[in-house]
Parts: structure tokens; C-alpha cells; sequence
């Protein structure tokens, strides 16, 4: 099967897989042989390695950002704004972006919830230092640490992409379902204004409000605009099935065991392919669904977020992407 890289023609690339043939967007580097069509007009990480001398890029660096606000929703979850450079946190204002924060010797993804950097603004030194926002869920020693009120400074790896699968297939002039399931919000919150455009209407969303409380709605889903209900998907999945059928776009954002009966009810066949990308390629409609499950490193080589497809060939969900950015 066909994939593309997330970090194909961004100053990531070519990337460290690259010296070891493990860059899987371009034949030339991994077998010596060019398989691009003759009409490809895009960037070709061959050349970009050519011309870096055979090196690839350094790897993202670690960079420290101060923690200027917490806020704790009741103990279920903290909400962390960090300072970081105006072109961070503009890079950070896309569908599906996440970092990753260093703690305990361990890297920890986070999509991105919030970002502001109101460059016009700081042309004149007035308004807020721009920043980021992201939500801990302080469910394990890792979270926990990142949602102690005493961290004062992370050290912040990023933004990274590929939080979302199909996140570039979106057309913000149609119709949208969007079902999202506690924290995993948070990829839509970024940029909801966005995606709703003018017309705030054409978005129908449904929150299931497991583990964020009432007045992370009031805060964070109440200012966009968008009409939305609640739903139970651990005690109503069907209802939530049964709406797909009414939408061309879907934007599911959940945990796998929820996203895979989802993809079972759209591929029709009841059978389930290895990854996301795979799934999302074989289903006609466009279905955005959350990338986050084994997530590890983020830079393709941990190989926690890998498997195998059909034809053999070694996917790694954290750098494969189904239709692109968003822009
Ligand atoms: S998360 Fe480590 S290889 Fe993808």
C-alpha cells in the first residue's frame, strides 16, 4: 500500500530513518530505486539527503517552557498553559498537533488544546506572551508529575502532526459529525473556529464527558460557538453508529476500542485491519480518528506504534499519514 510521511517536505525530513533504509515514502532510499510517477511534483527526500551531504536532519530538539497557568478541574484533569516562542505556538495551531513533554527520563504525547500567539500584538509588546495549553489526565506517575502544581518548567519536544488520521481530507464548507469522548477533545478545541468557520451550524457535536467536568465545557466548548449534546458511548454506542450514516465527514475521537467499532460499522465487513491508516484508506467517506494509541517516541523509532500490512510492509502509525495535513 501507498503511504506518505508526515514529515515529508517539512524541515524534518529527511529524517534519521533515512540512513537506515527505513524510509518508507521513498524507494531511492530504501532500495536504490526511484518508484515516484513521472508526474510527481512534490519534494523528494532523496535529493533533500543528496543535497544535506547524506546526513539527515538533527532530531527535534528539547526546549524548556515555563508552566505560566494551571488550572484543576476537580481532579480529573489539569489543564497546563506553557510559555514557549511565537512560532512554536503558531506551528502548534493545527488539526492534530501534539508535543512531547519529558518527565522522569520518559516523553509523554500531549495534543495540543490551546494555542495563542497574537503576532500583531506582541509587535507592540501588549496582550499575552503566546503559549500553548494542553490536559493532563493524572492518571499514572508520569501524568501525575506533569500535573503537579510544583512542575515549573517543561522540557517540551515538537509540535509533532500526526495526532489525527485523514486530519487533510477535511472540507471546512461541509457538513461535519464530530464525536469526542473526555480529553481526547482537545485536538478539535485547537482549532475549532476553524473547522466551523461561518457557519458554526454545520458542525454537530456530541461530548461524552467521562473524566472533564462541566467546567472544562464552560471553558473551553462553550466559547466556540458550536451546538452540541451529550452522550454516554460506553452505554450508547449505537446511537452514536447509527448517526454515521448521515455524514460524509466524521471526525471520531476516542479510545481504539470505541474507534474500531466505529471503523467495523463504515468498512461494512465486520473485519478489522492491523492499523488506522489502513482502515481509513479502505473507507469511502472521510473518517478522522484519533492517532494516539501506542504512541511512544513520535519519531518513528521506538516501533511502539508499528505493524505489519498486507503486503509486508513495516507501518509506523506516529509517521504514516492518510490524507495529509490540515492546513
Ligand atoms: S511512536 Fe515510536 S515509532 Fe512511532
Amino acid at each position: 500500500m501507498e503511504y506518505r510521511c508526515v514529515d515529508r517536505g517539512s524541515k524534518k525530513c529527511p529524517c534519521h530513518l533515512t540512513t537506515s533504509g527505513l524510509c518508507y515514502t521513498c524507494s531511492t532510499l530504501r532500495t536504490g530505486e526511484c518508484g515516484c510517477s513521472t508526474q510527481w511534483t512534490g519534494s523528494c527526500p532523496y535529493s533533500e539527503f543528496s543535497m544535506n551531504a547524506g546526513r539527515p536532519q538533527p532530531m527535534p530538539m528539547l526546549m524548556p517552557a515555563e508552566v505560566v497557568y494551571q488550572k484543576n478541574y476537580s481532579g480529573k484533569l489539569t489543564v497546563v498553559r506553557l510559555e514557549v516562542p511565537a512560532g512554536f505556538a503558531q506551528q502548534c495551531h493545527r488539526l492534530g498537533s501534539y508535543i512531547m513533554a519529558q518527565v522522569m527520563g520518559y516523553m509523554v504525547p500531549l495534543s495540543v488544546l490551546h494555542s495563542s500567539y497574537a503576532v500583531e500584538k506582541r509587535r507592540f509588546l501588549i496582550g499575552p506572551r503566546p503559549y500553548i495549553e494542553v490536559a493532563v489526565q493524572p492518571i499514572g506517575l508520569k501524568t501525575m508529575q506533569l500535573a503537579n502544581p510544583l512542575s515549573k518548567f517543561w522540557n517540551i519536544q515538537g509540535p509533532f502532526y500526526s495526532g489525527l488520521q485523514t486530519a487533510g481530507r477535511i472540507d471546512t464548507s461541509k457538513p461535519m459529525l464530530v464525536i469526542a469522548k473526555g480529553t481526547a477533545l482537545a485536538p478539535f478545541l485547537n482549532v475549532a473556529r476553524v473547522l466551523a468557520g461561518e457557519n458554526p451550524e454545520k458542525i454537530n457535536l456530541f461530548i461524552d464527558d467521562d473524566k472533564i467536568t462541566s467546567e472544562f465545557i464552560s471553558d473551553y466548548v462553550s466559547k466556540i460557538g458550536t451546538r452540541f449534546n451529550y452522550i454516554n458511548l460506553s452505554e450508547d454506542m449505537e446511537t452514536a453508529l447509527a448517526m454515521l450514516d448521515m455524514y460524509d465527514q466524521i471526525m471520531f475521537l476516542a479510545s481504539p476500542y470505541y474507534t474500531n467499532q466505529v471503523i467495523r460499522k463504515l468498512r461494512g465487513n465486520g473485519k478489522l485491519v492491523r492499523s488506522r491508516v489502513e482502515a481509513v484508506q479502505a473507507i469511502g467517506k472521510c473518517l478522522v480518528v484519533a492517532n494516539h494509541a501506542n504512541m511512544c517516541c513520535g519519531l518513528g523509532i521506538c516501533g511502539s506504534c508499528s505493524h505489519t500490512d498486507k503486503d509486508g510492509t513495516t507501518v509506523k502509525e506516529c509517521k504514516c499519514m492518510e490524507g495529509g495535513i490540515f492546513q
